[in-house]
Parts: structure tokens; sequence; C-alpha cells
């Protein structure tokens, strides 16, 4: 299949050549010349891979590679850059990209890296339910259901996550489109409720409450029988996808402490020594 891929650089020039030397090889380039259009694409879109310039005005490449990693991990990164002091090299190591390629750089050398980084998985499973796979049509049914009602946000942010698992920055906008409110009212009713999360999400999200009448209940040591069990950290997702784990604050249940929550069912008095067992029936 063909694979796409985002070259982000302040110079039309290397962006050209690149888009020369890998359409040649059967990749789909797409080529923008500063990091804010990189991450409007990336929201929108999916990309095999992404390979940026790291000095560049406004937002380096050092920022769009954080912004990657934070909000679209499974993306992989090369950096380019025509400064590679030891310095510069050190800090893009420590972004964990996938290779680094000191400009200018011959044809063979941009294939051979590109081709690695493609063949290799990403550190993150690409979200099944993402922003590109999404039925955007029943995205919209859901707008238009609740069009011209009062009040209805939640239950629109709800509907859609549901949907499509999450509420990334690209689906803010297609609400805030459709229902006419400025997408920053949407951004703060996202990031007030613990319920929605724009990060892509396993098939069950399981969250461990940590509030206080469930930590002095041994809550802390469900989160790592949980951790075990799995074979995550929190923030992640199970390589198949079926889970991922969080924590979070008080769930406003704390006569049943401590509590798990794995997608909409909650768990009640959970046991430490046998929490695993509570996925069990999940598949
Ligand atoms: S502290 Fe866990 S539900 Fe209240």
């Amino acid at each position: 299949m063909e694979k796409n891929v985002l070259v982000v650089d302040d110079d039309e020039v290397i962006i050209k050549s690149c888009d020369a030397v890998l359409s040649a090889e059967g990749f789909k380039v797409t080529g923008v010349t500063d990091a804010r259009a990189a991450m409007d694409l990336i929201e929108e879109r999916l990309f095999d891979l992404v390979i940026t310039d790291l000095i560049m005005p406004t937002i380096d490449g050092f920022e769009l590679i954080r912004w990657i990693n934070e909000n679209h991990p499974y993306t992989r990164v090369i950096a380019m850059t025509g400064y590679s002091s030891k310095s510069v090299l050190r800090d893009a190591i420590a972004l964990d990209i996938m290779d680094f390629l000191p400009k200018p750089f011959f044809p063979h050398t941009l294939t051979e890296a590109v081709k690695k980084a493609v063949d290799t998985p990403p550190k993150v499973p690409v979200p099944s339910r993402d922003v590109e796979t999404y039925d955007k049509e029943k995205l919209k049914s859901i707008l238009q259901k609740y069009k011209g009602r009062a009040g209805s946000l939640i239950m629109v942010l709800q509907e859609v996550q549901e949907l499509i698992g999450y509420l990334p920055a690209s689906v803010q906008k297609v609400i805030a489109k459709g229902m006419k409110i400025p997408v920053s009212e949407i951004h703060a009713v996202v990031s007030f409720y613990s319920y929605f999360t724009m990060k892509p999400m396993g098939k069950y999200n399981v969250r461990v409450c940590q509030g206080t009448a469930c930590y002095v209940k041994r809550a802390d040591e469900i989160l790592e029988k949980l951790k075990d069990t799995m074979g995550i950290s929190e923030g992640e997702i199970t390589p198949d996808s079926l889970f991922s784990l969080e924590t979070v604050r008080c769930i406003g249940a704390c006569g049943l402490a401590p509590v798990v929550l794995v997608g909409n069912d909650t768990f009640g008095s959970v046991d430490p020594t046998k929490a695993n067992e509570i996925l069990n029936d999940y598949h």
C-alpha cells in the first residue's frame, strides 16, 4: 500500500527534492513549509512518516516532534538539519526519532532512511478508530440530531467520543463548525471533564480511581497489578489496542472504593490481588 510521507521544511527546494526522490520510489509525498501547517495536516490525516527540518522560524522542528510524540505517538519521525552540531544531534535523538539526516544528503541516503523507518513498527499502535477511518456520515447525523437544541454540547461530545474513541482537535473543529460555537468553548469542555479525552484509547479504556477514599483502600496496588497484567504504563495502549490505562481522581462513587472503570462498566470494592481478573471478560 502507498505510504504517506509529510515533509516539513521552510526551504521549498528541499521539499521538492524529497518529493522527486521519494515519489520515484512509490511514496506519496506532501510538503509544507511550516510546523503549524504540519500540525493541522497531521490532525486531519494519518501519515506513515514525518520528515522535518529542525531549525525553522516560529515553531521549530523540536517543538513539532514533541507535539507529535504527545498527540500522535504512532507517527514515525525523521529529523533533518543543516546545523548538525553534537548538541543538535543529541537533542534530536533525545526525542526518540527514527533517524537523523544531516543536510545535504544523497538521494539514496534519504530513500534508505525512509524505507527503513516505514518498515519499522510504530512505537505505539495506530488506533483502530483514528481520524482517518471514523464514519463521517455518522458524525454529521449526530450534529444534525442535536441541531438547534440548547445545552446539547455534552451529549454531542459523548456520542462523538463513543463513535471515534476520542476527541482530537480536528474533530473538535468539525463539531464547532456544525454547532456554530467557538472551538475554544468545545476545547474548554473537553479539557474540564475527565470523561473526555483528546488522546486515542484502546477499545476498553481502564480507569483506576486514585482519589483519597480509593487510595486508602490500596488503589495504588490495583494500578500496579493492572500495569503488570496489561504490560503497559499509564497513558499507554496495549499492542492489540484492546485496553488503554489511565488514572482518575474521585469519580463520585467513594462508597464503592476502591473503584475501577472498564469502558462504561464500574467495578467496586476491588481486591488488589485479583484486580487482573476484571479484564477477563473483555475481548
Ligand atoms: S475516591 Fe475513588 S470514587 Fe471517590
